[in-house]
């Protein structure tokens, strides 16, 4: 056993491919800490049902190794890892009762006959059911389901649960609902949690660090606060949140500044990110909240004409399309505060922001 500041997870150099010619993982290296929450985040195909398969023992990697404490997994076999697993199709067994349901995996791993009826109903306390043991799957509605499948992955209490969009099916109400639950059994247990999704929102709201995958490969790994305020490439500032982006050439670079020309447009002041040199393309990422709309004279270094395009009244924002430096899809997000200016389509106005709000990434 290690010691609770060691790593818990590690992959090194992890490699898969399913018809020995695509490699759907590429050389992933990820090291997940105890009691950690970590959300692999990706549009469909990016490789992270892949990767917790690999993890859970069901999928074998390619090439690489992976360690759960300390000790090599590879060649272990599932249902040696002490793993509990939560997917979004993984049934329940109907024909068992709730509680039947949850006493399996205890009678599976051989816990004493008089321990199992105490672990279920601590189970079934911690998602909130007491009393619903004796129901079968089908009398339960599809977030109590959701809620016995959570409760049997944490039975039996396994040091990792790995989770696969399990609240895909639910609807929007009570997946938030869930999402804010599981993120409180997590902090209570202080249990290591993989979890996958495509809801970048989902991935914000739960985990401590997301991994951004794309094409089998990390496109960054952060707290959800750097993700969206500082992505490192222009993936992730286009997957994560809105993002306005800006198409230019890089004119002079140094001292951590950079000035990048929108051909025919202007220069804009930016903060290099992904751009080492002057000539190199550019694509500029800034998000809406960060445009200011007819600010005084002098405050900002960048400052545009541009023409109101659309607004969209969203109760504490409005949402307003402009065109600016050639680009008519360029939104800025208005607050609906006091001393905020009245706005009508075809309005001539200026949008002003910050370079360090305006990140000079790869060409996109
Ligand atoms: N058993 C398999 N045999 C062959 N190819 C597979 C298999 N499972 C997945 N793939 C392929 O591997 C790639 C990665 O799939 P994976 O299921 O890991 O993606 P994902 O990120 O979980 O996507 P989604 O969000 O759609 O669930 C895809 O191109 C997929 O078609
Ligand atoms: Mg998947």
């Amino acid at each position: 056993m290690g010691t609770s500041t060691d790593p818990f997870v590690v992959f090194s150099d992890v490699q898969k491919t399913y018809d020995g010619e695509i490699l759907v993982v590429k050389n992933l290296n990820l090291t997940i800490e105890r009691g950690e929450f970590l959300t692999l985040l990706g549009p469909s195909g990016s490789g992270k049902t892949t990767t917790l398969m690999m993890l859970a023992g069901f999928e074998v990697p390619t090439h690489g190794r992976i360690e759960i404490d300390k000790v090599e997994v590879n060649n272990v076999a599932p249902h040696k890892r002490n793993i509990g697993m939560v997917f979004q199709n993984y049934a329940l067994f109907p024909h068992m009762t709730v509680e039947e349901n949850l006493a399996f995996p205890l009678q599976v791993r051989k816990v004493p006959k008089s321990e199992i009826a105490a672990k279920v109903e601590r189970a079934l306390d911690m998602v909130q059911m007491p009393a619903m043991g004796k129901r079968r799957p089908a009398q339960l509605s599809g977030g109590q389901q959701q809620r016995v499948a959570l409760a049997r992955a944490l039975v039996f209490d396994p040091k990792l649960v790995l989770m696969d969009e399990p609240l895909g099916a639910l609807d929007k109400q009570l997946r938030e609902h869930m999402q804010i639950e599981i993120k409180h059994i997590h902090e209570r247990l202080g249990v290591t949690i993989v979890y996958v999704t495509h809801d970048q929102s989902e991935a914000l709201t739960m985990s401590d660090r997301v991994a951004v995958f794309n094409d089998g490969i990390i496109q960054q790994l952060a707290r959800p606060a750097d993700l969206y305020e500082r992505p490192e490439n222009s993936f992730v500032a286009q997957f994560i949140g809105e993002n306005n982006r800006l198409n230019g050439k890089v004119t002079s670079i140094g001292n951590g500044a950079c000035t990048v020309a929108i051909e025919g447009q202007g220069q804009v002041a930016a903060t290099p990110i992904s751009v080492r040199d002057a000539g190199s393309p550019t694509t500029l990422s800034l998000r809406p909240e960060r445009v200011r709309i007819n600010p005084e004279a002098g405050q900002y270094p960048n400052q545009f004409e541009a023409e109101v395009q659309e607004l969209i009244y969203l109760g504490d924002h409005t949402r307003c399309r402009v065109s600016v430096l050639g680009n008519a899809n360029f939104i800025v997000k208005v607050p609906n505060a006091e001393g905020v200016p009245a706005m009508s389509p075809g309005q001539k106005v200026r949008v002003a922001w910050k370079a360090e709000d305006c990140r000079a990434l790869d060409a996109f």
